[in-house]
């Protein structure tokens, strides 16, 4: 009752190396309302997260953001789902214990019977290892870009990317999990 709604401000500042890996069959979901609220969260996401399930609902999702993601993953996610759109994408979170783990990410928008949103779902599973490696590479770079020019730059840099392998940002991160892209 009336406890505190946590945030990011309240994720752990000790960031450490410690990995936890997801098993194959792992799926890890939480649901949010509109603005980014937990309203649920299925027991493996309680039990990676780190926090108590009485901590983590109601809880702003940010709290598990991890420093290392690049904010236009994020702009990128909003924009799409906001217009009634899939998202796909790789995701490093925050654990409560300081440690990370990566996931692939799906967030699909909930709709009243009027089409109206009403909140939002995320399933996620385990990426695979030649993803991870290659996106990593690419957030650094959208990070320095970030850290450059703010998200206009890392925006530009990531169109730029996927124009040059002639690509899209679905098609790209769907081949990636897919081990199409060497
Ligand atoms: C259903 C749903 C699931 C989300 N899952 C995550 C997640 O696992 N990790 C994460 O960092 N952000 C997730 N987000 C995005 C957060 O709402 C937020 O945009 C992000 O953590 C960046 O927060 P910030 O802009 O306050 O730094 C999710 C959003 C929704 C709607």
């Amino acid at each position: 009752m009336g406890h505190k709604r946590l945030t990011k401000n309240d994720a752990p500042k000790n960031i450490t190396d410690h990995e936890h890996v997801l098993n194959e069959n792992d799926f890890i979901v939480s649901k949010t309302d509109t603005k980014g609220i937990i309203t649920y969260g299925n027991r493996i996401f309680v039990e990676i997260s780190g926090y108590s399930k009485e901590e983590i609902i109601g809880a702003n999702h940010n709290l598990i953001r991890h420093p290392f993601m690049p904010r236009i993953a994020f702009k990128l996610a909003w924009d799409l789902i906001q217009q009634k759109k899939e998202f796909f994408g790789f995701v490093k979170n925050l654990s409560k214990d300081g440690g990370y783990y990566w996931v692939f990410a799906y967030i699909t928008p909930d709709l009243d019977t009027k089409g109206s949103i009403i909140g939002y779902t995320s399933v996620r599973r385990k990426p695979s290892t030649h993803a991870v490696e290659e996106i990593t590479g690419i957030y650094k770079l959208l990070n320095d870009a970030e850290n450059r020019g703010g998200m206009k730059a890392s925006e530009k840099l990531l169109n730029e990317y996927l124009e040059d392998n002639k690509t899209t940002y679905e098609k790209f991160v769907h081949e990636l999990q897919m081990g199409a892209i060497a």
